[in-house]
């Protein structure tokens, strides 16, 4: 079966909704580190500020005509992206996710050479375990949150030249 490319390109304030809706799904909740559902007007105020705060990136994942899901790092205190994405839940288990999550890597560490990127992923989610581990993400550690295992997955971009 053909892999549909997919294009990465910067959020904007037209997918608000979308994105709220993309990670107020119940499942894309569980696997968080904070699991709470997120009201809409919560969302759209912290949407709004992220869009303008240059240590956050948030890119919209396309496939086949149709946005599929989103993408976001976000620059902590010690300059480390921490990434989380989530798909549609109609467009997983097609590769999708993989290329989306490549592509963002990509692109940040295009603005960001030289970076590195973390992520905190449930030891039960499979899909996104699998996802950062074939994107060159390594595991660094794991910690318990709220009874549940995280394990963090740390990727640093090699030095070119
Ligand atoms: C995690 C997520 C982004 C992965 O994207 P996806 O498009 O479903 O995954 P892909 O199809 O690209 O598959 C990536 C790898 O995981 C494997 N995989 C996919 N679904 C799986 C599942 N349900 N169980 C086990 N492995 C799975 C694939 O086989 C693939 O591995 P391979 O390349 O070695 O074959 C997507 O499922 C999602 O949005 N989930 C909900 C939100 C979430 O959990 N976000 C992660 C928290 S940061």
């Amino acid at each position: 079966m053909s892999q549909p490319e997919v294009a990465l390109r910067d959020a904007t304030w037209a997918e608000a909704r979308q994105v709220w809706s993309w990670n107020n799904a119940p499942d894309v909740r569980r696997a968080s580190l904070d699991s709470e559902p997120i009201a809409l007007e919560d969302h759209e105020r912290w949407y709004r500020a992220k869009l303008g705060d240059a240590a956050y990136h948030i890119w919209i994942a396309r496939a086949d005509g149709d946005d599929v899901g989103v993408v976001r790092v976000e620059e902590n205190r010690q300059g480390v992206g921490v990434v989380s994405i989530a798909l549609d839940a109609s467009a997983r288990g097609r590769g999708l996710g993989r290329r989306a999550l490549a592509g963002a890597c990509r692109a940040y560490f295009q603005r960001r050479p030289g970076g590195a990127l973390e992520a905190w992923i449930h030891d039960a989610n499979e899909a996104s375990l699998r996802c950062f581990e074939r994107c060159g993400f390594a595991r660094a550690r794991t910690d318990l949150r709220g009874g549940r295992i995280f394990v963090m997955y740390r990727l640093q971009e090699e030095p070119t030249g």
